[in-house]
Order: structure tokens, then sequence, then C-alpha cells
């Protein structure tokens, strides 16, 4: 058996993103491993109630090889069945909302998994493509509430990977850019789970784009950075500093960074940065609400305030500002992302 559903050439590679409800083979071909998971979702399990179950599949995969031959087969014909090779959790970047900047990779996937295991940051048409079967678990911040802790995740992902034979954890953007992915994939490696990590398009390249601004220019300067402004929150982390950042790089392209903005501002200021400094902001880039403004870095703060710009948003700053080309941004997708943000 192929293990890697992605490395198969996929028939219907698609005209559209929604699956073909006519032809049964878009199911996974490792859907036959499934020990009798239901389809409905009515009666499939939610993410949080396997947890203890987790537990005990992560003792097992310490000790299971991704085995080739079992060796209690020696000639025992009353031997007990062999064990399964742990499933295969594909890291999948779902890009950055407009579901046309989806790759193929990414797409072959979600139209052949067992699960799916997805956050906020992910379009409703990306869920439409998994196979009827497939079991759906969401993992991210609903309003109102605190995202699911990272070690259920991590727990569901093993859980998972012990029962059924394609698992796609779709993460919005790029899954190795402030999305965990690397944690993740450490994760499941250290308890012999096949990982892959499939990259995205990152909203920090995408959502500018979609405002006409390429995040780097020969004009501009020769160094961009991404960055997150969500240090203070996420402890895990260590600082940024903004003013070594306002003296050593051109570009900045800034994520989660709207909740600190007027420190972040003041810190690149006091680090050198002239008020003049172009700078702009893109909320929802790429999909249906996206807006942008551009500003200088001195009043940006003050007009993300009264503009009422909201998460998700990436700021940018530096002169690849002033190089805006709004004539070459696309459309943005007619598409929302499922849980509000
Ligand atoms: C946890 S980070 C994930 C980044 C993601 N891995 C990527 O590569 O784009 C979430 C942040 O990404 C940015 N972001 C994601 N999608 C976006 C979009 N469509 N438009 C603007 N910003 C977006 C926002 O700053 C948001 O708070």
């Amino acid at each position: 058996m192929n293990r890697d559903p992605a490395a198969r050439p996929d028939p219907a590679v698609p005209n559209s993103l929604n699956p073909d409800p006519a032809n049964p083979d878009s199911a996974s071909p490792d859907s036959g491993r499934r020990d009798g998971v239901s389809a409905d979702p009515a009666t499939a399990r939610p993410a949080m109630a396997v947890h203890a179950m987790a537990v005990r599949a992560t003792a097992a995969h310490a000790t299971a090889a991704p085995a080739t031959v079992h060796p209690a087969v020696a000639g025992a014909d009353t031997s007990p069945p062999l064990p399964q090779p742990p499933g295969t959790v594909y890291l999948v970047g779902a890009g950055p909302g407009d579901p046309e900047l989806l790759t193929l990779k990414a797409h072959r996937l979600l139209r052949c998994c067992d699960a799916l295991v997805y956050d906020s940051l992910v379009p409703q048409a990306f869920l439409d493509l998994v196979p009827e079967h497939c079991e759906r678990h969401f993992v991210g911040k609903r309003r109102g509430h605190h995202s699911v802790p990272q070690p259920s995740t991590n727990a569901v992902l093993v859980e998972l990977a012990g029962r059924l034979g394609t698992i796609v954890r779709l993460k919005g953007g790029d899954p190795f850019l402030f999305g965990r992915g690397g944690e993740e994939a450490a994760h499941l490696v250290a308890r012999g789970i096949p990982v892959q990590v499939v990259p995205g398009v990152t909203a920090g390249i995408a959502a500018p784009a979609y405002a006409g601004i390429p995040v780097t220019h020969r004009k501009a300067g020769s160094s961009v950075t991404f960055v997150t402004g969500h240090e203070e929150i996420d402890k895990g982390r260590p600082g940024v500093d903004w003013r070594g950042l306002a003296r050593c790089s051109d570009g900045l392209v800034i994520y989660m960074g709207l909740h600190n903005l007027s420190r972040i501002v003041a810190e690149l200021l006091a680090g050198g940065l002239a008020a003049a400094t172009p700078a702009a902001v893109i909320q929802q880039g790429t999909v249906r609400g996206q807006r942008a403004l551009v500003a200088t870095l001195g009043d940006l703060a003050a007009r993300v305030e009264a503009e009422g710009f909201a998460s998700p948003s990436i700021v940018v700053i530096g002169e690849v500002v002033n190089q805006r080309v709004p004539l070459c941004a696309p459309e943005p997708a007619d598409v929302t992302m499922p849980i509000p943000f």
C-alpha cells in the first residue's frame, strides 16, 4: 500500500474545489483501516473526548516501529493480527483564505483524508472538500473561548494516527510560520508517527499582495522581517527586540500585531524609525471583507483604532508600502472563514 496519497497522481485534479460526489474513489485508499468509526458526524467523537485514549495511543506508538514484519508472525497461525502501522499526519498549509491559493498537494490530501483537524483561519470551502467518511475535529478558538490547548491538539493527532490512515492537520497560511507546526511535527515524530509538512502561502506575503504591496522591492531596501506582535502574551517565546529591528531590517511584516500596536510603534520610533515611515494594515486579506489602510508610522495606531481594524490583520512597515501598485491587486475571493474572528 502506498502510504503517501499525496505522491499519487490525482485523476480528479480539480477545476473546482468541490469533491465529486459521483466518484466514491475520492475517499481515502486507507479508509479501510478504520475500526468501525462512524461516518455520521452526529455520532463522531468530539475532539476533546479522545484525550484519554490518546494517552494510551501515545504509549503504544512509543514502542511500535513503523513495522513491515512483526516478530510474532514467525509461523504461528494463531498469532494475533499484526498491529497496524500508524497513519501519517500531514501538516498542511491552507493559505491565507482565497481557495485558489490552496496548493494542489493540499487539495489532493484534503480530497482523500480520513480525518481533518483544523482551526479558525480556514475557509468553509476547504472543509467541504473532504470525503464523506472523514472525521472533522475543530481545535481552534471559538468566540469568547480560549483556543484548544496545544497538548490537547497533540493528543488528538496522536490518537487519530493510531487508528486512521491519512490525517490532515490544516493550518491557516503556512504551518511553519507562526503556526506551531514545528512543535506538532516534533511531538509526532517523537512518538514514531510519520509526519509530512505541506507548505502554504503565508498571509504575510499574500495579504499585502492583495493590496498591491510587494514585501520586497529593490528601491526599498534589501531585507524584510516576518515578526509576531503577540510575543508578550505567548510566554513561550523570547521577546522581540523592536528597537533592534528598527535599525537592522528595511521592511517589517507583523503578524498578530494589532493588540500591541501602540507599544510596537513606540519601540520602533525609539529605535530610530522616522514617524513618516510608510505603513499599511490589511485585514482579512484575500477574502470577503478585506480592507486596507495606508498611513505613516506616526499615525498608524490612531488610524487603526479610529477605523476599527481588527484581527486577522497583517501590518507592513517600511518603504515597500510606497512601492504599492494598487492595479495589480487581485479581487478578494468571495468566501469567508468559518469561525468569526
Ligand atoms: C497564528 S498566526 C498564523 C499565521 C499563518 N501560519 C500564516 O502563515 O499566515 C495568525 C495571524 O496571521 C495573520 N493572518 C492570517 N490570515 C490572515 C488574513 N487572511 N489576512 C490578514 N492577516 C492574516 C494575522 O496576523 C493573524 O492574527
